[in-house]
Protein backbone atom coordinates (compact mmCIF):
# COMPACT_ATOMS: atom_id res chain seq x y z
CA UNK A 1 0.00 0.00 0.00
CA UNK A 2 1.21 3.49 -1.16
CA UNK A 3 2.06 6.20 1.76
CA UNK A 4 0.03 8.61 0.26
CA UNK A 5 -2.61 6.65 -0.20
CA UNK A 6 -3.04 5.55 2.78
CA UNK A 7 -2.81 9.11 4.40
CA UNK A 8 -6.03 10.06 2.05
CA UNK A 9 -7.70 6.96 2.80
CA UNK A 10 -6.99 7.87 6.85
CA UNK A 11 -8.93 11.11 6.18
CA UNK A 12 -12.08 9.96 4.05
CA UNK A 13 -12.05 7.35 6.71
CA UNK A 14 -11.91 9.96 9.65
CA UNK A 15 -14.65 12.16 8.04
CA UNK A 16 -17.05 8.83 7.76
CA UNK A 17 -16.52 7.51 11.13
CA UNK A 18 -17.22 10.78 12.65
CA UNK A 19 -19.01 10.54 15.46
CA UNK A 20 -21.35 12.83 16.50
CA UNK A 21 -23.41 11.64 19.59
CA UNK A 22 -22.19 10.94 23.30
CA UNK A 23 -18.90 10.62 24.48
CA UNK A 24 -17.08 9.91 27.66
CA UNK A 25 -17.18 13.92 28.23
CA UNK A 26 -21.47 13.56 28.65
CA UNK A 27 -20.28 11.64 32.02
CA UNK A 28 -18.67 14.86 33.44
CA UNK A 29 -20.58 17.36 35.24
CA UNK A 30 -19.97 20.37 37.29
CA UNK A 31 -21.02 21.51 40.72
CA UNK A 32 -22.94 24.93 39.74
CA UNK A 33 -21.58 28.01 42.01
CA UNK A 34 -24.82 30.30 42.07
CA UNK A 35 -22.46 32.88 43.85
CA UNK A 36 -19.15 33.02 41.76
CA UNK A 37 -18.20 36.16 42.09
CA UNK A 38 -16.12 37.20 38.98
CA UNK A 39 -16.76 38.55 35.59
CA UNK A 40 -16.38 37.31 32.18
CA UNK A 41 -13.60 40.13 31.41
CA UNK A 42 -11.12 38.91 33.72
CA UNK A 43 -11.32 35.07 32.17
CA UNK A 44 -8.24 34.28 31.11
CA UNK A 45 -7.44 31.58 28.56
CA UNK A 46 -3.30 31.44 28.44
CA UNK A 47 -2.03 28.18 29.91
CA UNK A 48 1.49 26.87 30.37
CA UNK A 49 1.75 23.13 28.82
CA UNK A 50 5.41 21.61 28.80
CA UNK A 51 7.73 24.68 28.06
CA UNK A 52 5.26 26.78 26.39
CA UNK A 53 3.10 30.01 27.24
CA UNK A 54 0.28 28.65 24.89
CA UNK A 55 -2.33 31.85 24.48
CA UNK A 56 -5.20 29.05 23.90
CA UNK A 57 -5.38 25.92 25.66
CA UNK A 58 -6.65 24.47 21.88
CA UNK A 59 -3.80 22.41 20.21
CA UNK A 60 -4.83 21.57 16.68
CA UNK A 61 -3.59 17.96 16.81
CA UNK A 62 -1.62 15.97 14.24
CA UNK A 63 -3.10 14.77 11.24
CA UNK A 64 -1.75 15.19 7.79
CA UNK A 65 0.96 15.60 5.29
CA UNK A 66 2.61 13.18 3.04
CA UNK A 67 0.39 13.19 0.06
CA UNK A 68 0.04 16.05 -2.51
CA UNK A 69 -3.39 16.30 -1.64
CA UNK A 70 -2.65 17.11 1.84
CA UNK A 71 -1.01 20.76 1.76
CA UNK A 72 -4.14 22.11 1.25
CA UNK A 73 -5.79 20.77 4.70
CA UNK A 74 -2.17 21.66 6.13
CA UNK A 75 -2.29 24.91 4.75
CA UNK A 76 -5.79 25.69 6.01
CA UNK A 77 -5.69 24.30 9.39
CA UNK A 78 -2.00 26.63 9.79
CA UNK A 79 -3.71 29.78 8.63
CA UNK A 80 -6.20 28.97 11.58
CA UNK A 81 -3.71 28.21 13.98
CA UNK A 82 -2.19 31.61 13.07
CA UNK A 83 -4.84 33.45 13.28
CA UNK A 84 -6.11 32.44 16.57
CA UNK A 85 -2.59 31.63 18.13
CA UNK A 86 -3.57 27.62 18.12
CA UNK A 87 -0.18 25.92 19.04
CA UNK A 88 -0.19 23.06 15.91
CA UNK A 89 1.22 19.73 15.42
CA UNK A 90 1.27 18.11 12.08
CA UNK A 91 0.55 14.31 10.68
CA UNK A 92 2.93 11.78 11.17
CA UNK A 93 6.41 13.02 8.92
CA UNK A 94 8.18 9.27 8.38
CA UNK A 95 6.80 9.54 5.20
CA UNK A 96 9.26 12.29 3.99
CA UNK A 97 11.58 11.02 5.90
CA UNK A 98 11.85 8.11 3.67
CA UNK A 99 11.14 10.63 0.64
CA UNK A 100 11.77 14.08 0.76
CA UNK A 101 10.39 15.48 -2.04
CA UNK A 102 7.18 14.74 0.17
CA UNK A 103 8.32 17.81 2.74
CA UNK A 104 6.89 20.66 1.08
CA UNK A 105 3.30 19.15 2.12
CA UNK A 106 4.31 19.85 5.90
CA UNK A 107 6.52 22.75 5.06
CA UNK A 108 3.77 24.79 4.48
CA UNK A 109 2.84 25.13 7.80
CA UNK A 110 5.71 26.71 8.98
CA UNK A 111 5.51 28.63 5.85
CA UNK A 112 2.18 30.44 6.48
CA UNK A 113 2.56 30.50 10.28
CA UNK A 114 6.70 31.55 10.47
CA UNK A 115 6.49 32.76 14.28
CA UNK A 116 3.85 30.35 15.32
CA UNK A 117 4.46 26.98 17.82
CA UNK A 118 4.21 23.77 15.54
CA UNK A 119 4.99 20.43 16.37
CA UNK A 120 6.94 17.99 13.95
CA UNK A 121 5.48 14.35 14.53
CA UNK A 122 7.19 10.63 14.25
CA UNK A 123 6.33 7.03 15.25
CA UNK A 124 8.22 5.85 18.29
CA UNK A 125 10.02 3.45 15.39
CA UNK A 126 12.07 6.61 14.73
CA UNK A 127 15.24 6.54 15.38
CA UNK A 128 17.06 9.79 16.72
CA UNK A 129 18.44 11.12 12.86
CA UNK A 130 14.59 10.98 11.79
CA UNK A 131 13.85 12.62 14.99
CA UNK A 132 16.27 15.44 14.38
CA UNK A 133 15.23 15.72 10.67
CA UNK A 134 11.70 15.95 11.23
CA UNK A 135 12.03 19.10 13.74
CA UNK A 136 14.46 20.58 10.86
CA UNK A 137 12.46 20.10 8.61
CA UNK A 138 9.32 22.74 10.16
CA UNK A 139 11.93 24.29 12.32
CA UNK A 140 9.70 22.54 14.97
CA UNK A 141 9.10 23.78 19.16
CA UNK A 142 8.16 20.30 19.91
CA UNK A 143 7.68 16.71 18.74
CA UNK A 144 5.39 14.55 19.49
CA UNK A 145 6.21 10.41 19.35
CA UNK A 146 3.08 9.09 18.59
CA UNK A 147 2.36 5.65 19.57
CA UNK A 148 -0.35 3.46 17.97
CA UNK A 149 0.20 -0.04 18.45
CA UNK A 150 -3.52 -0.86 18.28
CA UNK A 151 -3.60 1.19 14.55
CA UNK A 152 -1.09 -1.16 13.34
CA UNK A 153 -2.04 -4.11 14.40
CA UNK A 154 -4.87 -3.30 12.72
CA UNK A 155 -4.04 -1.48 9.32
CA UNK A 156 -3.21 -4.23 7.00
CA UNK A 157 0.46 -3.18 5.96
CA UNK A 158 1.13 -2.09 9.55
CA UNK A 159 4.44 -3.00 12.00
CA UNK A 160 4.42 -5.76 13.75
CA UNK A 161 7.25 -5.65 15.98
CA UNK A 162 6.73 -3.02 19.08
CA UNK A 163 10.20 -3.96 21.13
CA UNK A 164 12.24 -0.80 21.79
CA UNK A 165 9.94 1.22 22.21
CA UNK A 166 10.74 2.99 25.32
CA UNK A 167 14.55 2.77 24.94
CA UNK A 168 13.91 5.05 21.63
CA UNK A 169 11.83 7.62 22.85
CA UNK A 170 14.55 7.93 25.71
CA UNK A 171 17.27 8.15 23.34
CA UNK A 172 15.31 10.28 20.95
CA UNK A 173 14.31 12.70 24.03
CA UNK A 174 17.78 13.06 25.04
CA UNK A 175 19.05 13.82 22.22
CA UNK A 176 16.36 16.51 20.84
CA UNK A 177 16.27 20.13 21.84
CA UNK A 178 12.99 20.51 21.97
CA UNK A 179 10.33 19.27 24.18
CA UNK A 180 8.95 15.38 23.54
CA UNK A 181 5.39 15.11 23.61
CA UNK A 182 4.47 11.46 23.89
CA UNK A 183 1.05 10.99 22.12
CA UNK A 184 -1.82 8.07 22.04
CA UNK A 185 -4.04 8.54 19.01
CA UNK A 186 -7.35 7.56 20.50
CA UNK A 187 -6.82 4.15 22.56
CA UNK A 188 -6.06 6.20 25.70
CA UNK A 189 -3.39 5.69 28.35
CA UNK A 190 -3.32 3.70 31.45
CA UNK A 191 -1.14 4.95 34.67
CA UNK A 192 1.12 3.02 34.32
CA UNK A 193 2.31 3.89 31.03
CA UNK A 194 2.64 6.86 32.23
CA UNK A 195 4.91 5.99 34.42
CA UNK A 196 6.95 3.89 32.30
CA UNK A 197 7.17 7.08 29.91
CA UNK A 198 8.14 9.26 33.03
CA UNK A 199 11.13 6.79 33.77
CA UNK A 200 12.19 7.10 30.56
CA UNK A 201 12.37 10.62 30.93
CA UNK A 202 9.32 12.19 29.49
CA UNK A 203 8.02 15.24 31.00
CA UNK A 204 5.19 16.03 28.26
CA UNK A 205 1.61 13.16 27.33
CA UNK A 206 -0.81 13.33 25.33
CA UNK A 207 -3.25 10.95 26.32
CA UNK A 208 -5.03 10.76 23.34
CA UNK A 209 -8.22 8.44 24.33
CA UNK A 210 -11.01 7.11 23.09
CA UNK A 211 -14.31 9.18 22.26
CA UNK A 212 -13.37 10.69 19.00
CA UNK A 213 -11.69 9.56 15.98
CA UNK A 214 -11.60 6.08 16.17
CA UNK A 215 -8.13 4.00 14.31
CA UNK A 216 -9.77 1.47 14.80
CA UNK A 217 -13.13 1.63 12.75
CA UNK A 218 -10.48 3.99 10.65
CA UNK A 219 -8.22 0.52 9.61
CA UNK A 220 -10.97 -1.91 9.53
CA UNK A 221 -12.78 0.12 6.61
CA UNK A 222 -9.38 -0.32 4.80
CA UNK A 223 -8.62 -3.75 5.80
CA UNK A 224 -10.17 -6.82 4.06
CA UNK A 225 -10.39 -8.50 6.95
CA UNK A 226 -11.66 -6.38 9.54
CA UNK A 227 -11.42 -6.85 13.34
CA UNK A 228 -14.58 -4.89 14.02
CA UNK A 229 -14.63 -6.77 17.70
CA UNK A 230 -11.16 -4.26 18.54
CA UNK A 231 -13.71 -1.16 17.74
CA UNK A 232 -14.07 -0.19 21.31
CA UNK A 233 -10.26 -1.05 22.59
CA UNK A 234 -8.38 1.07 25.34
CA UNK A 235 -9.00 4.03 27.54
CA UNK A 236 -11.25 7.19 27.22
CA UNK A 237 -9.72 10.53 27.15
CA UNK A 238 -12.15 11.56 30.31
CA UNK A 239 -10.69 7.90 31.71
CA UNK A 240 -7.38 8.58 30.71
CA UNK A 241 -6.95 11.20 32.55
CA UNK A 242 -8.23 9.67 35.69
CA UNK A 243 -6.22 7.84 35.67
CA UNK A 244 -3.18 10.40 35.98
CA UNK A 245 -2.62 10.63 39.90
CA UNK A 246 -0.97 13.92 41.47
CA UNK A 247 2.71 12.04 41.25
CA UNK A 248 2.26 12.41 36.92
CA UNK A 249 1.26 15.63 36.94
CA UNK A 250 4.16 16.92 39.41
CA UNK A 251 6.43 15.06 37.38
CA UNK A 252 5.10 15.91 33.96
CA UNK A 253 2.45 18.18 31.52
CA UNK A 254 -0.48 15.98 30.49
CA UNK A 255 -2.63 17.26 27.53
CA UNK A 256 -5.70 15.45 26.53
CA UNK A 257 -6.69 15.01 23.24
CA UNK A 258 -9.90 12.41 21.57
CA UNK A 259 -13.04 13.51 21.11
CA UNK A 260 -13.31 17.07 21.56
CA UNK A 261 -16.69 18.56 20.58
CA UNK A 262 -16.22 22.24 21.67
CA UNK A 263 -15.45 24.72 24.64
CA UNK A 264 -17.12 22.85 27.25
CA UNK A 265 -15.66 19.57 26.34
CA UNK A 266 -12.17 21.55 26.15
CA UNK A 267 -13.20 22.95 29.84
CA UNK A 268 -14.11 19.89 31.51
CA UNK A 269 -10.63 18.03 30.37
CA UNK A 270 -8.98 21.00 31.88
CA UNK A 271 -10.77 20.65 35.13
CA UNK A 272 -9.35 17.18 35.10
CA UNK A 273 -5.83 17.79 34.95
CA UNK A 274 -5.52 18.78 31.75
CA UNK A 275 -2.84 21.54 30.54
CA UNK A 276 -4.05 21.77 26.80
CA UNK A 277 -6.57 20.11 25.19
CA UNK A 278 -5.77 19.02 21.31
CA UNK A 279 -8.52 18.59 18.73
CA UNK A 280 -8.10 16.48 15.49
CA UNK A 281 -11.20 15.06 13.94
CA UNK A 282 -13.73 18.18 14.75
CA UNK A 283 -11.35 20.39 12.83
CA UNK A 284 -10.93 18.17 9.67
CA UNK A 285 -14.86 18.09 9.54
CA UNK A 286 -15.01 22.10 9.94
CA UNK A 287 -12.52 23.05 7.25
CA UNK A 288 -13.91 19.94 5.06
CA UNK A 289 -17.32 21.24 5.48
CA UNK A 290 -16.75 25.68 6.37
CA UNK A 291 -15.14 28.57 4.85
CA UNK A 292 -12.14 29.87 6.71
CA UNK A 293 -13.94 32.66 8.09
CA UNK A 294 -16.72 30.30 9.45
CA UNK A 295 -14.02 28.36 11.22
CA UNK A 296 -12.26 30.94 12.98
CA UNK A 297 -15.94 31.86 13.78
CA UNK A 298 -16.11 28.22 15.56
CA UNK A 299 -12.76 28.56 17.25
CA UNK A 300 -13.78 32.04 18.71
CA UNK A 301 -17.30 30.11 19.95
CA UNK A 302 -15.06 27.65 21.52
CA UNK A 303 -12.88 30.11 23.48
CA UNK A 304 -16.16 31.95 24.38
CA UNK A 305 -17.43 28.40 25.39
CA UNK A 306 -14.73 27.82 27.36
CA UNK A 307 -14.84 31.72 29.03
CA UNK A 308 -18.93 31.01 30.05
CA UNK A 309 -17.95 27.68 32.12
CA UNK A 310 -14.82 29.71 33.67
CA UNK A 311 -17.22 32.93 34.59
CA UNK A 312 -20.31 30.85 35.76
CA UNK A 313 -18.07 28.77 37.98
CA UNK A 314 -15.69 31.56 39.41
CA UNK A 315 -12.77 30.68 37.91
CA UNK A 316 -10.41 33.49 35.91
CA UNK A 317 -6.93 31.65 35.34
CA UNK A 318 -7.56 28.14 33.49
CA UNK A 319 -4.88 27.05 36.22
CA UNK A 320 -7.16 27.11 38.68
CA UNK A 321 -9.82 24.74 36.95
CA UNK A 322 -8.03 21.91 38.51
CA UNK A 323 -10.25 23.11 41.75
CA UNK A 324 -13.20 22.90 40.75
CA UNK A 325 -15.31 19.94 41.82
CA UNK A 326 -16.58 17.82 39.05
CA UNK A 327 -19.09 14.59 39.16
CA UNK A 328 -18.14 12.09 37.31
CA UNK A 329 -20.96 9.35 36.74
CA UNK A 330 -22.05 6.28 34.37
CA UNK A 331 -19.95 4.22 32.85
CA UNK A 332 -16.95 6.16 32.97
CA UNK A 333 -17.05 5.81 36.87
CA UNK A 334 -17.69 2.52 37.40
CA UNK A 335 -15.05 1.67 35.06
CA UNK A 336 -12.89 4.14 37.18
CA UNK A 337 -13.73 2.82 40.61
CA UNK A 338 -12.69 -0.96 38.89
CA UNK A 339 -9.21 1.33 38.57
CA UNK A 340 -9.49 2.57 42.19
CA UNK A 341 -9.53 6.01 41.11
CA UNK A 342 -13.34 7.41 41.99
C1 LIG B 1 -4.76 11.59 13.07
N1 LIG B 1 -3.98 11.43 14.21
C2 LIG B 1 -2.61 11.31 14.08
N2 LIG B 1 -1.80 11.35 15.18
C3 LIG B 1 -0.45 11.29 15.05
O1 LIG B 1 0.24 11.37 16.07
N3 LIG B 1 0.12 11.18 13.82
C4 LIG B 1 -0.62 11.11 12.68
O2 LIG B 1 -0.07 11.03 11.58
C5 LIG B 1 -2.03 11.18 12.80
N4 LIG B 1 -2.83 11.12 11.68
C6 LIG B 1 -4.18 11.41 11.79
C7 LIG B 1 -4.95 11.52 10.64
C8 LIG B 1 -6.30 11.88 10.73
C9 LIG B 1 -7.10 12.05 9.46
C10 LIG B 1 -6.88 12.11 12.00
C11 LIG B 1 -8.33 12.53 12.13
C12 LIG B 1 -6.12 11.95 13.14
C13 LIG B 1 -4.59 11.34 15.56
C14 LIG B 1 -4.94 12.68 16.16
O3 LIG B 1 -3.80 13.47 16.40
C15 LIG B 1 -5.74 12.50 17.48
O4 LIG B 1 -4.90 11.94 18.46
C16 LIG B 1 -6.97 11.62 17.31
O5 LIG B 1 -7.59 11.85 16.08
C17 LIG B 1 -8.00 11.84 18.41
O6 LIG B 1 -8.47 13.17 18.40
P1 LIG B 1 -9.93 13.59 17.79
O7 LIG B 1 -9.87 13.32 16.31
O8 LIG B 1 -10.94 12.73 18.47
O9 LIG B 1 -10.05 15.04 18.09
Amino acid sequence: MDRSTRKLDHIRNALATAENGTNCFDDVSFVPNSVPNTGYEETKLATEFATFRLPSPFVINAMTGGAEATTPINQKLAIIARERQLAMAVGSQMAALRDPSLASSYQIVRKENPHGIIWANVGAEATVEQAKAAIDMLEADGLQIHLNVMQELLMPEGDRDFRGYLERIQNISEAVNVPVIVKEVGFGMTKETMRKLLEAGIRSIDVGGRGGTNFAKVENMRSSHPLTMFEDWGFTTVESLLEADSHIHAQSSVMATGGVRHGLDAFKAISLGAKAVGVAGALLRLIHTKSLAECLEEVDAWHHQIRVAMTALGIVQLADAINVPLLVTGKTAERARLRGIV
